[in-house]
């Protein structure tokens, strides 16, 4: 088992055969230095990239993010859920569609922060049906910049994410991907990060 794969086991809850609670460590307290050594290990992956960018979307896509900035030295950016009292003017707007809430939800990041001639580095907490990343992705390519590949701190193998992503050509990184889950235990497909 990896660093993050063991946190899972000790910490994680298993709210259901599809819902992980994470809330010890990554959506809700975060664990500073558990979180660099995240930030540090998607870094690690795409170091050879060229990144100019990290994008991600609040909230818990930012502590992985900023870490993995840190480590690459490029600004990170979050896309916002709500309309912002200052963020008003030139957005990229894209839709996002939740499952667990059933509803669709606007997402957006000023066409300041990303441009053409950027190489982004979307990051978040978690791939599940991939709406989400589809949504960043989409910011990303209206902004006329290249996608590098998603960094995910945690992958549900068994929901459609990953696939979308790579049917689209992209290239997804995940730090733990969970084969399966229950109440009984939680099974990892084999990393070689250690
Ligand atoms: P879905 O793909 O499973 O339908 O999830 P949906 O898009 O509706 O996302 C709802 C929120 O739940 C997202 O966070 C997503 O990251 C998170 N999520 C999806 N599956 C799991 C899971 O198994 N465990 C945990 N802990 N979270 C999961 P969000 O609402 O954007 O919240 P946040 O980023 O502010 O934390
Ligand atoms: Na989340
Ligand atoms: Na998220």
């Amino acid at each position: 088992m990896n660093f993050l794969e063991k946190k899972i086991c000790d910490e994680g809850v298993v709210l259901s055969s599809t819902v992980l609670k994470v809330d010890s460590f990554l959506n809700h307290q975060i664990d500073p230095e558990f979180m660099q050594q995240i930030g540090r290990e998607i870094a690690n992956r795409f170091q050879s990239e060229g990144i100019t960018k990290i994008v991600t979307i609040e909230s818990s896509g930012i502590a992985p993010a900023v870490f993995a900035g840190l480590e690459l030295k490029v600004p990170v950016l979050f896309a916002r859920k709500k309309k912002s009292l200052t963020l008003t003017e030139d957005l990229l707007t894209s839709t996002v569609y939740s499952f667990t809430k059933q509803e669709k939800n606007g997402i957006s990041v000023s066409k300041k922060f990303v441009q053409s001639g950027d190489n982004v580095l979307i990051i978040d907490d978690f791939l599940a049906h991939g709406e989400a990343a589809l949504g960043l992705a989409d910011l990303v390519t209206k902004a006329d910049a290249h996608i590098a590949g998603f960094g995910i701190v945690i992958e549900k193998s068994f929901q459609v994410g990953r696939r979308k992503l790579e049917e689209e050509g992209y290239r997804v990184e995940s730090i733990a991907r969970v084969k399966e889950m229950s109440t009984n235990g939680i099974s990892f497909i084999q990393s070689e990060v250690m």
